[in-house]
């Protein structure tokens, strides 16, 4: 009977019932530093959350740890290096959570540039309004420019969004990608491009950001980048805080060198900077961007299923190469 370390809040029924047989520990709260460094001395196996600290000193801890099982698309929480050393499989959850993700983006697409957090605000606050033509103007997508950045799964899912709200889908990856998908949702959107990345920011009317967080992404939206963009232009952020320089976007923002930003993840989570928590033009949501239950219940499933297999000695479904 292996021992499993469940750091984070879990859907457990999902995750019982594919570790049935094991020890299955926690599940019901965030681990802290120490916690998490005084299970994982006798953990055979952990089923872990994108906050946890999993860097060498926390790994090399794990004496008997065999697998990672991480319940996220990304993992830049772990030091794969370390973990590869130890000879320790880590899994992640890709191919079920990027329809789920690539709504809530659209959702903050369509947030910001329709302004609903703003008018919602406005009607909750009892303020006086009518019908009134000029009032609560936003932006339009017929015809936009979405800038993606990082067409994977999610960034693909957003491009075919923006396609079925007529917006032309620029984007930026590392190679070229299979578009095809994308230019069959809408005929009369103009081809997906691939663009440099000064391209996109030049270009784009929303820039969304699908990319993992590693040392090339990091703050990949710096204050050149802010510069760059239309004064007309959205930011959208559903990927990781850090690729985006949050105090330079704040200075941005409040410059008006940008029209608007849409976030869920924060560059020092859960500390948002205070200023975005003043500016009517942002919309700020909590990390939620695979929070519907099915998809989370999948994600549960497939990282304990992961290390489920692993420690029956077969290889994971979905490991980090
Ligand atoms: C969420 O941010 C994830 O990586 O799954
Ligand atoms: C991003 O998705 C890339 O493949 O570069």
């Amino acid at each position: 009977m292996a021992r499993i370390i469940v750091t984070a809040p879990q859907l457990m029924s999902v995750v019982n019932e594919e570790l049935a047989g094991h020890e299955v520990v926690g599940g019901d709260h965030l681990m802290d530093r120490q916690e998490l460094s005084n299970q994982v001395v006798t953990a055979d196996a952990m089923l872990t959350s994108l906050s946890d600290p999993l860097d060498a000193e926390m790994i090399g801890k794990g004496k008997n740890l065999k697998v990672i099982g991480q319940c996220a698309a990304g993992f830049n929480n772990i030091d794969l290096d370390a973990a590869r050393r130890a000879g320790i499989v880590v899994t992640s959850t890709p191919g079920i959570l990027h329809e789920t993700t690539a709504d809530l983006a659209f959702t903050l697409l369509l947030e910001v540039t329709r302004r609903t957090g703003e008018a919602e605000r406005w009607v909750r606050a009892g303020k006086a309004w009518h019908y009134d033509h000029t009032f609560m103007l936003g932006a339009g997508l017929q015809g936009a420019t979405l800038g993606i950045i990082g067409l994977g799964q999610i960034g693909e899912a957003m491009a075919r969004r923006g396609a079925a709200f007529g917006m032309n889908v620029i984007y930026n990856a590392r190679h070229e990608k299979d578009v095809a998908a994308i230019d069959a949702v809408n005929p009369n959107t103009q081809p997906t491009r691939r663009v440099e990345l000064d391209d996109l920011f030049a270009n784009s009317d929303v820039v969304s950001l699908h990319c993992p967080l590693t040392d090339e992404t990091r703050h990949l939206v710096d204050a050149d980048a802010l510069a760059a963009m239309k004064k007309t232009a959205y930011l959208v952020n559903t990927a990781r805080g850090a690729c985006v320089d949050e105090a330079a976007l704040v200075e941005a923002l409040k410059a008006g060198a940008i029209a608007g930003a849409g976030l869920d993840v924060f560059e020092d989570e859960p500390t948002i900077s205070a200023d975005l928590l003043t500016m009517e033009n942002v919309v700020l949501l909590p990390h939620i961007g695979s929070a519907a239950l099915p998809t989370r219940a999948a994600m549960s499933r497939l990282a304990a299923r992961n290390i489920a297999k692993v420690l029956d000695g077969k290889p994971a479904e979905t490991p980090v190469e």
